[in-house]
């Protein structure tokens, strides 16, 4: 995996430093609801301020607006970076989607965005498959660095494209298989296992759309209707009642899932084994969770709703590496060139 230059070899000492991080955190109320985003993009920011920089200018979009729309205005973010560094050197700048040049790649909102700067760090994995003003265009006008979440995020997904550690077994779910084939045909291919749940198992089933074979669910738990009170049955994966549908992977196939997760070197794990927003439909994404937290191999999530289960499910703390990147994570592990990540220069 090619890695770019780090901002730990730039010279920040006095200079005015544009960090594009990724702030791209859920809102509630007007409020952040979760900031882990913000929190895994201190380290860079600290950096910086340690170093010297003499300010330290961060950006990021949040939402899709269409243009200016205020219910999309960073200054919840904005005040939640603030508190969590202290230091009166940061600025935190409007939601940078407010600009229509933003998503274009537009050179003079990129302008904008570095006037007076020094140099510019990348930081935001899970914006770097967007060619945008702020990932791409500002690396064209400033020296270009990439920040520590960003290069830590390709180190350890980029060891699953290496040489992983056998075996390698891969765990993927959600409703659309469309969304996931390219990653799972690229990474698949490479894995001893690839065990496929929610919806998407369906859909295998019926037409495998694979160069190798998934293991299927053995049992599902089916529902007489999409209602988190609805009737339920356990049924084997191949015989759902006319009508019903499966909301989440069975016991038998919990067990089955969970046994060859115990003897994995290398996990990756996307996309959830049912609708586990539903208690009584959860277990099957939570036994998935568990079982990567008793691994002592080399276990990674990505993708938001895998990354919200293992929150829920107690156990983010035993998980090699989180991905902060949804669409980024999968861009990469399918083998894409992330745009971002090309726009600066190589390292040593
Ligand atoms: C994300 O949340 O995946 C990133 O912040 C990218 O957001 P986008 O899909 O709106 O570009």
């Amino acid at each position: 995996m090619r890695l770019p230059r780090s901002v730990e070899a730039a010279d920040v000492d006095a200079k005015l430093v544009l960090v594009r991080s990724d702030l791209n955190v859920p809102l509630e109320d007007g409020r952040v609801a979760d900031d882990s985003r913000i929190k895994a993009s201190l380290p860079t920011i600290e950096l910086l301020l340690e170093r010297g920089a003499r300010a330290v200018r961060v950006c990021s979009h949040l939402g899709r607006p269409k243009g200016h729309d205020e219910r999309y205005a960073i200054a919840p973010v904005r005040e939640r970076v603030l508190e969590l560094v202290g230091d009166e050197r940061v600025a935190v700048l409007e939601n940078t989607r407010f600009d229509d040049g933003e998503t274009k790649n537009d050179e003079g909102f990129a302008r904008e965005l570095a006037d007076g700067c020094d140099l510019f760090v990348n930081d935001a994995f899970g914006s770097a498959h967007r060619a945008h003003s702020s990932t791409v265009g500002v690396a064209r006008l400033l020296p270009a660095y990439a920040g520590l979440l960003l290069l830590a995020e390709l180190r350890n997904l980029g060891k699953l494209l290496g040489e992983p550690e056998r075996p390698f077994v891969i765990v993927s779910g959600g409703a659309k298989v469309e969304d996931k084939i390219g990653v799972l045909e690229n990474l698949g291919s490479r894995a001893d296992e690839v065990l496929i749940g929610g919806k998407m198992a369906e859909d295998v089933r019926a037409e495998n759309p694979f160069s190798f074979e998934a293991v299927l669910p053995r049992d599902v738990v089916a529902a007489s209707s999409f209602d988190a009170d609805a009737d339920t049955q356990v049924t084997p994966f191949d015989s759902l009642p006319d009508g019903w549908l499966g909301l989440d992977v069975g016991p038998q196939t919990r067990a089955d899932f969970s046994q060859r997760l115990a003897g994995a070197r290398t996990v990756f794990w996307n996309g959830p084994m049912g609708v586990f927003e539903w208690p009584r439909f959860a277990e099957g994404t939570f036994a998935v969770a568990r079982a990567l937290a008793a691994s002592d191999g080399f276990t990674v999530v990505g993708g938001g709703d895998s990354v919200r289960a293992v929150h829920e499910a107690g156990v983010a703390d035993r998980i090699s590496w989180i991905s902060t990147g949804g669409g980024a994570a999968l861009e990469l592990l399918e083998g894409k060139e992330l745009p971002g990540v090309a726009a600066i220069p190589d390292g040593d």
